[in-house]
């Protein structure tokens, strides 16, 4: 039933970009973004928060008070759909360091779109741009230590692979009973089951526990306290 209606919703999204295609006579069906919305606001108005599940939150709170629906982002400055500005002082939860519509960006995203838009390093392939990159960020972090880079496809699936590598590199050096986290009280470390289980700020972890992972021992979160916290024994 669900692989039948991805399958329906691929083809209606393949259908609604050919179409996209034929009216602009062009590839670039994202320049169309920019002067026809495929929706109108009303549309979009009314349909917040029904059918989009939020991360970390009830739906019902969302339909109450609908997020605010951004539609547009230049430089530091994000526009909602009533055409409110303001500064975007988090940096779009802080992935958005250079910028938004920052041109080099869009560019080179662009063009690795038409030379090679995916190709998997999981298993026998890789990449020249893998490559490239993981050559770059191993340099400037080789003060660091840092001899490899694994990419991941966000902060959350980062964490979780952090806490995989920890127990697999005590497993490898013979102690593979050395499996406990210790978290930071207040602490936020993402979405996933791993990272979920590890933050300290009871927002983010309550309503998940059991811990996925096995015991944590949640510290507060200055130097003294922690120092102090962890001269006291706990069950
Ligand atoms: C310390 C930390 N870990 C993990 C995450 C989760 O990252 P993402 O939202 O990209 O999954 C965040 C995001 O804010 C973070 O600040």
């Amino acid at each position: 039933m669900v692989t039948h209606n991805l399958i329906k919703l691929s083809s209606s999204f393949a259908e609604t970009i050919d179409k996209m295609k034929r009216e602009t006579n062009n590839d670039n069906v994202l320049n169309l973004r920019r002067t026809k919305k495929m929706k109108d606001d009303n549309f979009l108005k009314a349909n917040n928060a029904k059918h989009l599940w939020h991360p970390m939150g009830h739906p019902k709170d969302s339909l109450e008070a609908p997020p605010k629906i951004i539609t547009q982002a230049e430089g530091v400055k994000i526009t909602d759909i009533d055409g409110h500005q303001t500064v975007d002082a988090v940096g779009g939860l802080w992935c958005v360091n250079l910028g938004y519509s920052n041109n080099r960006i869009k560019e080179a995203i662009s063009k690795q779109l038409y030379d090679l838009p995916y190709y998997s390093s999981f298993a026998g392939t890789t990449n020249p741009m893998a490559i490239e990159a993981s050559y770059m960020v191993r340099n400037l972090f080789a003060e660091d230590g840092m001899s490899r880079v694994f990419f991941t496809s966000g902060g959350s699936d980062s964490v979780d692979t952090c806490l995989r590598l920890a127990r697999q590199y005590h497993r490898i050096k013979g102690e593979p009973t050395r499996t406990k986290f210790i978290s930071l009280k207040k602490g936020y470390h993402g979405t996933h089951f791993g990272g979920a289980s590890v933050n300290g700020n009871n927002r983010f972890r309550i309503n998940y526990e059991p811990y996925y992972l096995a015991v944590f021992i949640f510290l507060a979160h200055t130097p003294i306290e922690i120092l102090l916290m962890k001269l006291t024994p706990r069950n």
